[in-house]
């Protein structure tokens, strides 16, 4: 691995699993216990704001009981001395994931492409304020006062967040990992064959092979808080 300088990690629910936050497909996943299109999509946020209020309400007020585990702490460990191994080098971690684990896990810089609970978005001002309580009561903005918060959350049919980034930190890298996502959903899913085209490393690591399982040069299989640390650790020498 010593070609290795610069990395793009992606993660998705899986990595967050063994910290009791519910993945989205599969058995007991979350789509299976609420429509996509009843909770999230901006029609349904037109449509019927209180049940979607009240599901991410839910959602943010869980994800503040789980603790980070081993494999966050360890993908914070890498961000933090992979820079004195190879110097100048990046880890960028690229998380699908809306909670903020990976952040208390210790890692500093998390782009979350698909927004944030932890963030209230108003649709007024377009300020975004960190929020930790309820929006179901419609509280003011705390940024221009009117009653027009959402949760900051990508939903179906809405643009992921600054792509931009992501491609051009793809673009510098020679390494794309990814790990604890299904491979289902776009474009997050796509990185690994612009990582191909862009002759890239690419390695999966996952609880069962991904649905796009194909493109990596290697997939490890394995429950995140064994197989990420194990990564880690090879990597760091
Ligand atoms: P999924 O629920 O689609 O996939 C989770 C993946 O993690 C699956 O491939 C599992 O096999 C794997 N997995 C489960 N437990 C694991 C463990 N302990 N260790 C390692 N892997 C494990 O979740 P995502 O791929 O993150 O978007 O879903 C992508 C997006 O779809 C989400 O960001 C969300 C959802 O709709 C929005 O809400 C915008």
């Amino acid at each position: 691995m010593s070609h290795i300088r610069n990395i793009v990690i992606l993660t998705g629910a899986g990595v967050s699993a063994e910290s009791g936050i519910d993945t989205f497909r599969g058995g007991g996943g979350l789509w299976e216990q609420h429509r996509v299109e009843d909770v999230a999509t901006p029609e349904a946020f037109a449509r019927d704001p209180e049940l979607v209020l009240r599901f991410y309400d839910m959602r943010r007020a869980a994800i503040q009981t789980k603790e980070p585990n081993a494999a966050h702490r360890a993908l914070a460990r890498l961000e933090r001395e992979w820079p004195k191994k190879a110097p100048g080098a990046q880890v960028l971690i690229v998380t699908q994931n809306v909670d903020d684990l990976h952040e208390r896990g210790g890692a500093l810089d998390v782009l979350h492409m698909h927004g944030e609970h932890l963030n209230a978005w108003c649709n007024a001002c377009d300020a975004r304020s960190r929020w930790t309580g309820p929006l179901l009561h419609r509280p003011p903005c705390p940024a221009c006062g009117k009653a027009a918060l959402r949760p900051d959350i990508v939903w179906f049919g809405e643009i992921p967040y600054r792509m931009e980034d992501i491609y051009q930190a793809l673009g510098a890298a020679d390494l794309f990992v990814s790990i604890g996502t299904s491979g289902a959903v776009y474009p997050a899913a796509g990185f690994v064959r612009t990582a191909r085209e862009l002759g890239l490393q690419t390695l999966e690591l996952n609880l069962e092979r991904s649905q796009g399982s194909a493109w990596f040069h290697e997939s490890r299989l394995g429950p995140a808080t064994e197989i990420v640390p194990a990564w880690v650790d090879e990597l760091l020498g």
